[in-house]
């Protein structure tokens, strides 16, 4: 029987499940949707490691009504998704495509007849293939193209949306995309991840501006993947190298878009690799925000010789091989509010990926649970000690395709079988469900002896 996080969460704290748009939804080629740079990267031999790709995925498309009615059994307040920029707007700029809103509106009011709050991220990756060909995230033109792109999805969906999170995780756009090569669209390059950075966090600042001169009900904010650093060893070059890495992760970020600038010594790691930057450009970042979004699955590790997630620490590991590590998503919250001044927190994901198998209808999957409770304990301690955490949301709500880990990886608290596209509660979603209705619960309780009172 597992054990709940000890902590109540306020009565307003918004729980949730979160997926992407590539991840789950397939239907690649459907209804004048457009190629995006997952599409092309997919088909490269070797850019995936079972060789598999999106085109079906968990054919969400086509099983919208099936997956709203597992988001609602799970008795969630909030359900986060993704837009697929050319599914709507084909060519990432110009005509918008019908059938592409139709099935995002569908997806809101779905939402909303259940009773779950829409919280809709633009850009979860999956850049149209079309402005990728015109230079992508290096070139300034596709900053204007994606506050246009904003602004469309806001003027058919804002009115029903709780929030708006302009890009997800743009270190990972930046540095595993453009300068790694791992992922979409797989180049390797310092310099173009630097400019990558940049034109993502002026195209989050410009749309957040433009949204808001819309009228925007729907909160704006931006989602990043932060951990604490820890260097491998005490060290010097490891405690340097540490350094370096809490500046690439964490303040190359945080500075700009809580204080206007970039920091000094990562700007002089760069060197001539720094991105060009335009008059009027760091202000336009530093736009306020309702809100802030973290991914949180590990800790990182440096040392002088190279980073690391994980090893030798002797922690636990995920299916990934990340280390099973919650304090440190109390030291990152703490350290985040100390450090700058934030809108209202959410963890928008955390989870993680086991081997787990489907047996005579169920997915045991204790350590998953084990993991999550864990995790919303260690977000319970950084509430308690003052920082301003108003949500938390589960990665993911069904296994779905792990990008360049491919279908291997199973994040879902929801089992899909792909051949049939089956699905199964796994006992963590029968956890995370029960545990919310105990909150709620608690409350209620609460409630009743304030009247008896
Ligand atoms: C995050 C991504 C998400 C998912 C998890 C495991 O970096 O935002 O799409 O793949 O990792």
């Amino acid at each position: 029987m597992p054990i709940d996080p000890p902590h109540l969460f306020p009565e307003h704290f918004v729980w949730g499940v979160a997926t992407s748009a590539f991840q789950i939804e397939g239907a690649s080629r459907a209804h004048g949707k457009g190629a995006s740079i997952w599409d092309r990267f997919c088909a490269q031999p070797g850019a995936i490691a079972d060789g598999s790709n999106g085109d079906v995925a968990c054919d969400h498309y086509h099983r919208l009504e099936e997956d709203l009615d597992l988001i609602a059994a799970l008795g969630v307040d909030a359900y986060r998704f993704s837009v697929s920029w050319p599914r709507v707007q084909p060519q990432g700029h110009g005509a918008w495509n019908e059938r592409g809103l139709g099935f995002y509106e569908r997806l809101v009011d779905g939402l909303l007849a259940r009773g779950v709050k829409p919280y809709l991220t633009l850009n979860h990756w999956d850049l149209p293939q079309a402005l990728q060909e015109r230079g992508g995230w290096a070139s300034r033109d596709t900053v204007q193209h994606f506050v246009d792109y904003a602004l469309g999805v806001h003027a058919r969906l804002g009115d029903r949306l709780a929030a708006i999170t302009t890009h997800n995780e743009p270190w990972v756009i930046a540095t595993l995309g453009h300068e790694t090569g791992n992922f979409a669209p797989g180049l390797k390059s310092r310099a173009t991840a630097a400019q990558v950075s940049h034109h993502l966090l002026l195209s989050h600042g410009l749309a957040v501006r433009a949204l808001r001169a819309e009228g925007s009900r729907a909160r704006l904010g931006i989602v990043l993947n932060l951990a604490p650093v820890h260097a491998a060893t005490d060290r010097e070059p490891d405690l340097a190298r540490a350094r370096l890495e809490d500046g690439r992760l964490v303040r190359w970020y945080m500075d700009p878009l809580f204080r206007g600038a970039y920091p000094d010594d990562v700007l002089a790691f760069l060197g001539a690799d720094a991105p060009r930057v335009e008059p009027g450009d760091m202000g336009a970042i530093a736009a306020p925000m309702d809100f802030l979004g973290i991914n949180y699955y590990s800790r990182t590790v440096a040392s002088a010789d190279g980073t690391w997630r994980a090893g030798g620490s002797g922690l636990a590991l995920t299916d990934m091989g990340w280390e099973i590590y919650p304090p440190g998503l109390t030291e990152l919250l703490l350290r985040l509010h100390r450090d700058w001044r934030l809108p209202p927190l959410y963890v928008k994901e955390n989870g993680a990926a086991f081997r787990d198998e489907l047996v005579d209808g169920r997915v045991h999957d204790h350590e998953r649970v084990a993991y999550l409770a864990a995790h919303i304990a260690a977000v319970g301690d950084a509430l308690a000690q003052g920082v301003p955490m108003a949500g938390y949301m589960v990665w993911s709500l069904l296994d779905n395709f792990e990008w360049a880990s491919g279908y291997a990886k199973r994040f879902g608290l929801v089992h899909v079988d792909y051949a049939t596209q089956r699905r199964t509660l796994k006992d963590s979603a029968l956890w995370y469900r029960d545990f919310l209705q105990r909150q709620r619960a608690r409350h209620a309780e609460r409630a009743l002896r304030r009247e008896a009172a």
